[in-house]
């Protein structure tokens, strides 16, 4: 019979590596095999749980949930061309600063992994100790927080410095201020007052986690190309690929994060939900009411918000610069 109740110590173990992850004097998780290849934290056991919970899903008539492509294909500002234009002109603050916030971002998940959840079993009418939603805390959150934000009491970086050691290998040492990563927080409306508020906050929370991870992809690419471009980083291109390396990394550790999302809110879908009055709702019905919010935020919303937020910043960084009419002209004709 196939295991699908694991113990939090099994989510959380490594496999036995033969090498530690160590880059630019940071000591880092995961590690490599006998062949060098790289490979997660704490992928041991939950890696293989999490595809066997998907399958007990299917088979089960349900699926995990389906995630519009679209959304790794949002227009980017600044684009690629422009993103170029600046670091060829030396203008190197705008992708400095979004390394930078992207290292303190993922700092912050390390909270996922330290969050007093509320026990969705409680809401559920199906035991669900066999399912990834019985798992939530007992370990897969907890693996989760500690893939972003490490353990600094350990002495071990996750993606937190990772970014860092990306930013620092391709710019070298740099003394500027650290930009603000504070983005307010949305006040949202109840879409699913059937059921208690933490609930609703949690999934809701867990959509947008998926959302972030799901697009993040997009961000890894455009990073990425940008490190592996011979005509950038001139100066210290061996330092820019292995840069990129450890990019392919961070992106190896965000598939499990996707997959489990997916999965734990696929098995919400296809349960049945109590609630408050006594009564019962489909999981479907909470779900796709939340989801179409969350894509409507992440396609609609957010990027406007983001653009608002990144452009007369980004401008103040060209008119800095002794040639900005000439340079900002050819930005615009960039876009
Ligand atoms: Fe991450
Ligand atoms: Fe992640």
């Amino acid at each position: 019979m196939t295991q699908r109740v694991f113990s939090e110590q099994e989510i959380m173990s490594d496999h036995p590596y033969a090498k530690a992850h160590e880059v630019h004097g940071h000591r880092l998780h995961g590690g490599f095999d006998a062949d060098g290849n790289y490979i997660s934290p704490r992928t041991l056991v939950r890696e293989p749980a999490v595809d066997t919970w998907a399958d007990a899903l299917r088979e089960r008539g349900g699926d995990i949930l389906a995630v519009d492509p679209v959304v790794q294909d949002l227009p980017r500002f600044p684009n690629y061309a422009q993103m170029k234009l600046l670091l060829r002109e030396g203008i190197e603050k705008p992708l400095w600063n979004s390394l930078t916030i992207i290292s303190i971002l993922e700092g912050r998940g390390r909270f996922i992994g330290e969050q007093p959840w509320p026990d969705l079993q409680q809401i559920i009418v199906e035991d669900v100790s066999e399912m990834g939603l019985g798992h939530l805390r007992k370990g897969l959150l907890l693996a989760h927080g500690l893939d972003e934000g490490g353990e600094p009491d350990k002495g071990i970086g996750a993606h937190d410095v990772m970014w860092i050691a990306v930013r620092d290998l391709a710019f070298g040492p740099r003394d500027y201020a650290t930009p603000d990563a504070a983005f307010g927080n949305v006040d949202r409306e109840r879409l699913v007052p059937e059921i208690a508020e933490p609930y609703e906050g949690m999934i809701r929370f867990m959509m947008t986690l998926l959302m972030i991870e799901y697009a993040a992809a997009a961000t890894f690419d455009f990073n990425q190309r940008l490190l592996r471009d011979v005509d950038l980083f001139t100066d210290r291109r061996t330092q820019a690929e292995e840069a990129a390396k450890i990019v392919d990394r961070i992106c190896q550790d965000e598939e499990i994060h996707v997959s489990s999302l997916r999965t734990f809110l696929g098995e919400l879908a296809s349960a049945t939900i109590k609630t408050l009055e006594g009564g019962t709702i489909a999981g479907r019905e909470v779900i796709d009411r939340l989801w179409a919010e969350q894509m409507r935020q992440t396609t609609v919303e957010q990027p406007k918000l983001r653009r608002e937020r990144e452009e007369s910043e980004l401008r103040k960084h060209i008119r800095a610069h002794p040639d900005a009419a000439r340079i900002e002209a050819e930005f615009d004709a960039l876009a």
